[in-house]
């Protein structure tokens, strides 16, 4: 959302390593390895994750868009590789050996690697496929405080730069790219990105790449991310971009509040992602779904379609519940949001657009939303003239059709709903159906330009630009 600040030089400083000793004691754990697991498959004592029922009974759930393939062939401790869990080790090549290792598993049956209870500080590290990462009871990721061991890696091609800094950006402490089937879980272990010193980078103007996400996979499908707790993350904390059949399920998520960036779940041009029963606390959006960054997005044309987000809840004071946007340039579609409940924070749902930024916004389906003390409960957002370079197109204009908002109650709401289109665009088939919001600021009216649709059943009395048809209404029915 900020402009990008002027980079500024940094010094980095070099901490010592343990990196050679590491070494040479992994290297006997290693040759111990590859003379007994071609022989030996390990059975798993932690049995795979089971999803709950497809969707038949009351409560429904996202388990269709994650298969489950055969339990992993072989099961291994971080400890093997020569992992230290005492908070002070650096992991990171125990971690790279073990994924080295376990990668060659990925067409003989798959592989687990679990993380025992400790602190395990680690750089980052490359996931592979036909692969679960399982953190058990007490385990903790501890994210390296050494930028180096976040390497900068290429710009994603949606966004043609690093989203804060020209150029490329640093990997996420957990990366994947280009895999199958893959399972993040555990007993409730927590992995901490350690984001303060990202932040301080960022608010002391000496960020000179773009941050790293905490969990990042591009061009993944088949995912399940689950039972587990991510902390502090540089910036967004859970990035899914260019993947589909994505599970994201019973996470709690957390960041200081007024932490920058730090979105909880972004899946970005995805399709197929279920994101349910998460709980959220951090210093911007709670759940993001994005499509790429005005001339580079639009150039790619991938969208983010099918998302079903679903009983999550939580607070960002300056941030939205679900923000649809900004960057939506190769297009979102058929989005359901459900059971979503927001206190403490500037905005329950938002859609954000701009001029340049192209693309469409369709078919979004939000319902069952209760909030309390919301500043802005229902909005959509236009101008934050925050484009990748001068490159942009002052003629791509977003076109939003259908957007159908309903069930909403909202308690000590500050301001009523404000709907800002942008001249010239499509904002239309805007639907909102019985809506309630109590305890508003004197005299709070709302606020709607350039957009079209239809209220029914909706208070405060809504603006003109949705009066309702009365029984005509096709709203009242959808
Ligand atoms: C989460 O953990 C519970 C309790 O161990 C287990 O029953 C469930 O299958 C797990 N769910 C997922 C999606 O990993
Ligand atoms: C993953 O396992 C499936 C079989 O379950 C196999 O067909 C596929 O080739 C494996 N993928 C990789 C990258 O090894
Ligand atoms: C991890 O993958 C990225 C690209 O996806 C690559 O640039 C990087 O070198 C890999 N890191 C390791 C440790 O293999
Ligand atoms: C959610 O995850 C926690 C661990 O974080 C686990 O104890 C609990 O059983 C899970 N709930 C469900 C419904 O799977
Ligand atoms: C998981 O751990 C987090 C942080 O330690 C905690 O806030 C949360 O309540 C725990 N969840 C469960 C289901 O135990
Ligand atoms: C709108 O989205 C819903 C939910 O994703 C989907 O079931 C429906 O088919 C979509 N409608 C159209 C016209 O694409
Ligand atoms: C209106 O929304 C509320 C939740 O805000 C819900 O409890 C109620 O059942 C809804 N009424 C109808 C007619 O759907
Ligand atoms: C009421 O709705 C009907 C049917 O959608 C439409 O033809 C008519 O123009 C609408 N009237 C007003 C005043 O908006």
């Amino acid at each position: 959302m900020e402009l990008p600040q002027k980079p500024w030089l940094v010094c980095l400083r070099r901490r010592p390593s343990l990196a050679i000793l590491l070494g040479a004691v992994a290297l006997l754990g290693l040759s111990w390895l590859q003379t007994t697991s071609s022989r030996v498959a390990v059975v798993s004592a932690i049995p795979p994750p089971a999803l709950d029922d497809a969707g038949a009974g009351p409560v429904r759930s996202c388990s269709s868009f994650y298969q489950p393939g055969r339990p992993r062939r072989v099961v291994f401790s971080i400890e093997r590789f020569g992992g230290v869990g005492d908070g002070k080790t650096s992991n990171t090549e125990a971690f790279r050996r073990a994924i080295d290792h376990l990668e060659k598993f990925g067409d003989k049956g798959g592989s687990q690697l679990n993380v025992p209870k400790g602190r395990w500080v680690t750089g980052s590290f490359n996931l592979t496929s036909n692969f679960t990462l399982f953190l058990e009871k007490g385990a903790v990721i501890l994210g390296s405080q050494d930028p180096k061991e976040w390497p900068v890696i290429e710009a994603l091609p949606s966004y043609g730069r690093g989203r804060e800094r020209f150029g490329g950006r640093h990997i996420s402490l957990i990366h994947g790219d280009g895999l199958t089937d893959v399972v993040i879980t555990g007993q409730n272990g927590s992995i901490d990105g350690q984001g303060r010193m990202w932040w301080d980078m960022w608010w002391s103007r000496t960020l000179e790449r773009t941050r790293g996400h905490l969990l990042e996979l591009v061009n993944s499908n088949n995912i399940l991310i689950s039972n587990l707790t991510f902390l502090n993350s540089p910036f967004w904390t859970i990035h899914p971009v260019y993947c589909s059949d994505v599970v994201i399920k019973n996470l709690t998520v957390l960041a200081p509040l007024h932490s920058p960036n730090t979105d909880g779940i972004d899946p970005d041009s995805s399709t197929n992602v279920c994101i349910e029963d998460c709980y959220i606390e951090s210093g911007d959006d709670l759940v993001a779904v994005k499509s790429g960054w005005d001339q580079y997005g639009i150039s790619m044309a991938r969208p983010s379609s099918n998302i079903i987000i679903r009983r999550v809840s939580g607070t960002t004071p300056t941030c939205s519940g679900v923000g649809i946007g900004s960057e939506m340039s190769g297009g979102i579609s058929n989005v359901v949001v459900e059971d979503l409940h927001v206190w403490d924070s500037a905005a329950a749902v938002r859609v954000k657009t701009d001029v340049g930024r192209g693309g469409y916004v369709s078919n979004i389906t939000i319902t069952n939303v209760k909030m309390e003390r919301v500043k802005i409960p229902i909005r959509f957002s236009r101008g934050s003239n925050d484009h990748p370079d001068e490159g942009w197109d002052r003629k791509a204009l977003p076109s939003i059709t259908g957007v159908y908002i309903s069930n909403v109650f909202g308690l000590n709401i500050e301001k009523a709903p404000v709907l800002e289109g942008i001249g010239g665009a499509k904002f239309e088939g805007v639907c909102l159906r019985n809506v309630s919001l109590v305890g508003l600021r004197p005299g709070a009216k709302w606020r709607c330009e350039f957009v079209a649709g239809e209220a029914y059943n909706v208070s405060p009395i809504p603006c003109f630009q949705l009066r309702s048809n009365g029984s005509t209404s096709w709203c009242k029915h959808t």
